[in-house]
This record gives C-alpha cells, sequence and structure tokens, in this order.
C-alpha cells in the first residue's frame, strides 16, 4: 500500500474514533441531563413546618423580631450531617407573619462570617428598608428593618441579596416565609390553620456529593445549579398526614435555578386562590401550575378520607429540546405526598368571591419603558451599584415591556411592587399571572408586559432592584437599579458609590 493511502487510513480510523467517542460522550450527556424521581420516592419523613417566629409588641404597637443568620450542619439523610445556613437556627428560617397596618421591626443579627444581607421579596417598603445589596449586613453585624405593613395579605418570602453573592447564601438555605393577613384573608371561610390546614411548601432542589451540598453547574446548563432530589421545608421525601377535607398549600419556589410544573400523580384539579401578592378575585380551577424561581402559588386541594396523593412537578409544557434538556425541562420529580387521615374534618366550601384585586391599570401609565434581558445584562448593561438605571416618579404607573434576548429561559422580578401582567406574546396571561405579580416568567424570545405603579415612599439616592431571579443569572450581572423620586425631582447618587461608568444626573431626563 502507498505510503500516503496508509496515513489516509490511519486519520480516517482516528476521526471515526474520536466521532464516536464524542458522539458516545454527547449522548450520555444528554441521557444524565434529564433526572426523574417521579414514582420512587419512599415518602419516608415527616414534612417539617417552619416554626412561626416569636414576635414581642412594644407599648407603640411596633411588632419586633429577631432573626440571626448562622451556620450550622443538618441531616437530611440520617447520621449525615450536611453544613448549612440557617435564621434562627441551622436551615431555613421562622414563618415570620404581621397584619396590614401593623408596623414592625425585624432585627437581624449576622453571626455567618461573611457579609450578607436580608431583602423581603414582594414587600412594598422604603428603598432604605429592602434589603438589598445597598444594605449589607456586615459579618458579626446588626442590621434593623422598620416599615408599617401596607399591603393586602399575601405569602412572601425572606432571603440574602449579598451583590453577586446571592445565589451562594440562598443554596446553603437562608430563605423563610413572610406572611401577611388582612381583615378581608381573615374574613373568608379558606383553610387557614397554620401548619395544620395551611401549610407552607419551600421546595428547593439540592444535590450531594458525599455529606455535603454540590452547588456545581453542569457547563450546558444555561439555567444555573440544578439539583437531583428535592427538598420541601428542608425534608427530602416528605409526606404530611392531613386531617381536613381542604389544605391549603402556600407554594415557593425557592429554588435558585429550577423550574417546576406542579400537578398531582393523579391529574386531580385544585384551586388556584392567591399569587405572589394576594388573593384572586375568585378561585380557578387546574390542574398543572409553573413556578419560576421566586414565584409563589397559594393552592387548595380536597381530600378524601384515608387517600395518599403526591404532588410532582413534571416537564414544561413549551420550550426547544435543547434548553428543556439542559436547563431541568424535561426533568419529573415527587414532590410532596399528602396522606389523608381515615375520618376528615370538614371544610367549608370555597368561597366563590375571594375579593376585589388591587391591580395597577395599563391605561393609566404615563410612558413606556423596554427591558432586554440577555445573561449578559438587561438593555445590554451588566449590574452597576453605582448606577442608577431608572428614574420613576412617586406615584405614577408606567408600562414596562420587557423581552428576552433569546440566549436562555428568564424571569424578571421588581422589588417594592406587586404588578399586573397585562399581556404574554401579545394576548391575554394565562389565570395564573393574572393577579399580583412580584415575579413573571420570560421564556426564551417571549415578550411580555407589565403595569407597574410605584406608589410608595421617594428616596433619589437609594435604589430598588429589578432582576432576573435565577439567581446565577442575578449574581453575574442580569440586574438593574431603580429610584423613585418625588413629582419633578431629579435622582440623587448613590451613597459611597464611586463616581463613573455613568452620572447620575444623566439618567434625570429619563424621569416621569
Ligand atoms: Cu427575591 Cu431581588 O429578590
Ligand atoms: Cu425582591
Ligand atoms: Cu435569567
Amino acid at each position: 500500500m502507498p505510503r500516503f493511502k496508509r496515513l489516509l487510513l490511519v486519520l480516517g480510523s482516528v476521526a471515526a474514533l474520536v466521532s464516536a467517542l464524542l458522539g458516545g460522550g454527547f449522548l450520555w450527556l444528554w441521557n444524565s441531563a434529564k433526572v426523574s424521581t417521579a414514582g420512587s420516592v419512599e415518602f419516608r419523613n415527616e414534612l417539617a413546618v417552619p416554626p412561626l417566629a416569636p414576635s414581642t409588641v412594644r407599648a407603640d404597637g411596633t411588632r419586633v423580631f429577631r432573626l440571626e443568620m448562622q451556620s450550622g450542619s443538618t441531616e437530611f439523610r440520617p447520621g449525615r450531617p450536611t453544613p448549612t445556613w440557617g435564621f434562627n437556627g441551622d436551615y431555613l428560617g421562622p414563618t415570620l407573619r404581621a397584619r396590614r397596618g401593623e408596623r414592625v421591626e425585624v432585627q437581624v443579627h449576622n453571626t455567618l462570617g461573611e457579609t450578607s444581607s436580608v431583602h423581603w421579596h414582594g414587600m412594598h417598603l422604603p428603598a432604605r428598608m429592602d434589603g438589598g445589596p445597598h444594605q449589607p449586613v456586615g459579618a458579626g453585624g446588626t442590621w434593623t428593618a422598620r416599615w408599617t405593613v401596607d399591603q393586602p395579605a399575601a405569602t412572601l418570602w425572606y432571603h440574602p441579596h449579598p451583590h453577586g453573592e446571592t445565589e451562594k447564601h440562598v443554596q446553603r438555605g437562608l430563605a423563610g416565609m413572610f406572611l401577611l393577613d388582612d381583615d378581608v384573608s381573615t374574613g373568608l371561610a379558606l383553610p387557614s390553620r397554620y401548619g395544620v390546614d395551611d401549610l407552607p411548601v419551600i421546595v428547593q432542589d439540592v444535590k450531594f456529593d458525599g455529606a455535603e451540598f454540590d452547588h456545581s453547574r453542569m457547563f450546558l446548563a444555561n439555567s444555573g445549579s440544578l439539583g437531583k432530589e428535592i427538598l420541601v421545608n428542608g425534608t427530602l421525601a416528605p409526606y404530611r398526614q392531613v386531617h381536613d377535607e381542604l389544605v391549603r398549600l402556600r407554594v415557593l419556589n425557592a429554588s435558585t435555578a429550577r423550574i417546576y410544573t406542579f400537578g398531582f400523580e393523579d391529574d386531580r384539579a385544585f384551586s388556584l386562590i392567591g399569587t405572589d401578592g394576594g388573593l384572586l378575585e375568585r378561585p380557578a380551577e387546574l390542574d398543572r401550575l409553573q413556578l419560576t424561581p421566586g414565584e409563589r402559588a397559594e393552592i387548595v386541594v380536597r381530600m378524601k378520607p384515608g387517600e395518599r396523593t403526591v404532588l410532582r412537578s413534571g416537564p414544561w409544557a413549551g420550550g426547544e429540546a435543547w434548553e428543556k434538556r439542559f436547563s431541568g425541562g424535561d426533568d419529573s420529580f415527587d414532590v410532596l405526598q399528602l396522606r389523608a387521615a381515615p375520618s376528615l374534618r370538614p371544610s367549608p366550601a370555597l368561597p366563590a368571591r375571594l375579593g376585589a384585586v388591587d391591580l395597577p391599570d395599563a391605561r393609566q401609565a404615563v410612558n413606556e419603558r423596554h427591558f432586554e434581558l440577555k445573561m449578559s445584562g438587561i438593555n445590554g448593561k451588566k449590574m452597576d451599584m453605582g448606577r442608577i438605571d431608572e428614574v420613576v416618579t412617586r406615584g405614577s404607573t408606567q408600562l414596562w415591556t420587557l423581552r428576552n434576548g433569546g440566549d436562555a429561559t428568564h424571569n424578571f422580578h421588581v422589588h417594592d411592587v406587586q404588578f399586573r401582567v397585562v399581556e404574554v406574546e401579545g394576548g391575554r396571561p394565562p389565570v395564573e399571572l393574572r393577579g399580583r405579580k412580584d415575579t413573571v416568567p420570560v421564556p426564551k424570545g417571549a415578550t411580555v408586559k407589565l403595569a407597574v405603579r410605584f406608589d410608595g415612599d421617594s428616596d433619589p439616592n437609594l435604589p430598588y432592584m429589578y432582576h432576573c431571579h435565577l439567581l446565577w443569572h442575578e449574581d453575574r450581572g442580569m440586574m438593574g437599579q431603580f429610584v423613585v423620586v418625588d413629582p419633578a425631582a431629579a435622582a440623587g447618587r448613590v451613597p459611597g458609590a464611586a463616581t463613573g461608568s455613568q452620572h447620575p444626573a444623566h439618567s434625570a431626563h429619563r424621569g416621569h
């Protein structure tokens, strides 16, 4: 055989071998990227219910809570302690509860050994009490937040928000619920005994490397670090005995990257009664419900005596094959098993009407702003603590158009407000997006329009955040800042911010 022919043959077989290996490797990656625990979880652990945080009431009526951020360890699996962080405990935090009109104070003490912060997600409050990256709580330090609860009953939550480190702090276990009540919510015949027929359901996905959490991200996963097992309220493989016909689940997606599509194993219908910022006008029957990171939903499920059913999460309804596979969209999980007692206390039927919903009106929008969402930043800019991106006038309503730049699935969260989702892809939003919302999914390539009203305090110098709530994206810079100013006032300057990239006064002309 001539030399060059032999050479060609050798090169040919090497190429064939390499492509077989690559193909095989890719096939392995593709197959192993899909996770399913549906039908295989044994539900051996009773669901933990976070305790209600104790509080004291001062003479002036202020309700005072104490939260201590601490490190510890948690045996999610018997005999295998995992290093974790928590509030007033080793993992997660107590449920704070307050009533509309009440003055609250939360004293936050940080014993973590590194700087963090505590943000009240969904709460309407002054920017300096927001707990975002501009309110850091240093190692060993204390920060006190005070505000008056001035919004409808809702299922809110709290979590750290240190600049660039939010994902890490939440993954280690720093998260808790903040429930608000009002005269409407307590006057309705809804399941409302905390921990009995009204259960917090804090959903997180985790994976372990030996005893420790594994927070690594698979290099093809656009969304961030995905887990392979589910924790509810910090319990692996959880079940809960229930003793009432109707059970209300306050579901919080406290995962950093995973999007869930919840439903029951037997496809039973459930009633959606509330979204991020409060109750809906009337209950809506659904059998599937999507929640992206940061979103909440209150659902009510009907149980029959002695039966068992499993809350599951299944594949995304839409999405392209590649994006779905590597961002968790093909995955299925058993989440929580409900075990009905042999005899159940009768529950009153759900009220047909829950009440009027306070939502901004898009027709009152005084101007429109556009936000292009990409992993590389919002409107082409990465988060800069010293730059004010948007200036809005106190009392105004605006139309915010979000456009996904097409690189990954995102969502969008705005601090301080509860907005109305006006349009999704040019159409009326689905029922789960029609209530008060602070976080909204923005699928790949999609356009979503919001009506946002800024009716709180003004502060020209201290911004609130808006950002993607896939925390890896947020930490990489998918976040911007807005200040609320009095009519005709200009933006100030973020205290302590290096003058540089953009002079804040430059943004002032955009105010309206
Ligand atoms: Cu739940 Cu800016 O965060
Ligand atoms: Cu928030
Ligand atoms: Cu994102």
